[in-house]
């Protein structure tokens, strides 16, 4: 017999606290019955977690985080000029690397994991996931531009496709835009490609969500695991909630 919160940090689903809070919140079950802190459970037990039962079986060494990207650091396991990386950024022993690209000056939501099956989900074109950036662009932007890019322009000799694109502030005095743009392609630098297709230059990226994920309650540089059901949700993407 095992107390419950040390079974759930043991198999990866959260940090040895995370999986104390999930219980004080109600959050974990133990053969359907709130679970309370220092209950034991054997093999036999159901574990869920916010209503998915946790597989006790195969050891689970999946880990899945979800970062705020601070500027200046690369999207990649390893450098080859000794630069930062993401992966310096999280504290894990485990193989994790990025899902998809943010660029060296991109900020925001970036997630990390070792779960191969579900990055080739979130990357591939079919599933369409969503990715919304916000863009401060230089110049006040026109209504014809902005339909241009709901429309799709020329990056790299191929349209885009549409896409859904909302003019958030500007100001005159510096001369500068706010735009939210909404993508499901992943082509590379394709943001910023987009704005010079119609001659405006962005000053600041950041993605501000990743399918259905953000990072309002992170820092820059902070990160956190994702919950067994936001997990479960990128797996359902494309199929019930894309
Ligand atoms: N588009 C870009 O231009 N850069 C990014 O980092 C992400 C999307």
């Amino acid at each position: 017999m095992e107390r419950v919160q040390k079974v759930i940090a043991n198999l990866g689903y959260a940090s040895r606290r995370g999986a104390e809070e999930l219980i004080k919140n109600g959050k974990v079950l133990i053969n359907d019955e709130v679970a309370s802190l220092g209950d034991k459970v054997s093999s036999s037990d159901v574990i869920k977690i916010d209503g998915v039962i946790i597989d006790k079986t195969k050891s689970n060494d999946k880990v899945y985080y979800l970062l705020n990207k601070p500027r200046f650091v690369v999207t990649t396991s390893k450098d080859e000029l000794g630069r930062k990386t993401v992966v310096d950024l999280i504290d894990e022993d485990k193989r994790i690397y990025p899902v998809g690209r943010l660029d060296y000056d991109t900020t925001g939501v970036l997630l990390l994991t070792n779960d191969g099956e579900l990055t080739n989900k979130l990357i591939h074109p079919k599933n369409k996931v969503e990715k919304v950036y916000l863009a401060k662009i230089k110049g006040i932007i026109k209504g014809v531009d902005i339909n241009k890019l709901k429309n799709g322009v020329f990056v790299d000799n191929k349209k885009t496709s549409p896409c859904r694109v909302k003019l958030k502030s500007f100001d005159k005095k510096t001369n500068t835009s706010m735009v939210e743009l909404t993508i499901h392609e992943g082509r590379n630098h394709q943001v910023k490609k987009m704005f010079e297709a119609i001659n405006y230059d962005v000053i600041k990226l950041t993605r501000i969500r990743f399918a259905n994920l953000d990072c309002k309650s992170l820092k820059s540089g902070e990160y956190r695991k994702l919950t067994p059901k936001e997990v479960k949700r990128l797996y359902n993407l494309g199929e019930d909630d894309a």
